[in-house]
């Protein structure tokens, strides 16, 4: 089974981000792989700057939408992915100085943090998106 899966929980209701979420899920899947798999230092971090890029892309994208549909909640949101961003970014710089190795508790915080952040940050915007006719 894999590590974290897709699944209606999840549904945001918007069909270009509930894409990106599965994306997301799937690089998540492939470093638990490589950790699982033993990988080495250069597989894994490349993996770990995959997930952090692609989180950075997923990100603007929400935040692009947020600015053109003016979006009321889009301060607090963003302040979320922002926070997020850091904390990634911190894993990534103290794995390139040798301080860190992607473990099951950090695996465990990402996963814990995409779940929830989709299921309540998300979730959230999805009935106004809605009533501006994405979908
Ligand atoms: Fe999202
Ligand atoms: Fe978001």
């Amino acid at each position: 089974m894999a590590f974290i899966e897709w699944n209606s929980a999840l549904d945001v209701g918007v069909g270009e981000f509930n894409d990106q979420h599965k994306e997301l899920c799937a690089l998540l899947n492939k470093l638990f792989d490589a950790m699982h798999q033993g990988k080495g230092r250069e597989v894994i971090g490349s993996v770990l700057s995959g997930l952090g890029d692609y989180t950075v892309y997923h990100f603007s994208a929400e935040e692009k939408r947020f600015a053109e549909f003016a979006y009321p909640n889009a301060a607090a949101h963003k302040a979320e992915h922002d926070d997020f961003v850091r904390r990634v970014e911190e894993l990534r710089s103290k794995y390139d100085a040798g301080s860190f190795t992607v473990t099951v508790e950090a695996l465990d915080f990402i996963k814990k943090w995409i779940s929830d952040h989709i299921m309540k940050a998300d979730k959230a915007y999805a009935a106004f998106f809605r009533s501006k006719g994405l979908s």
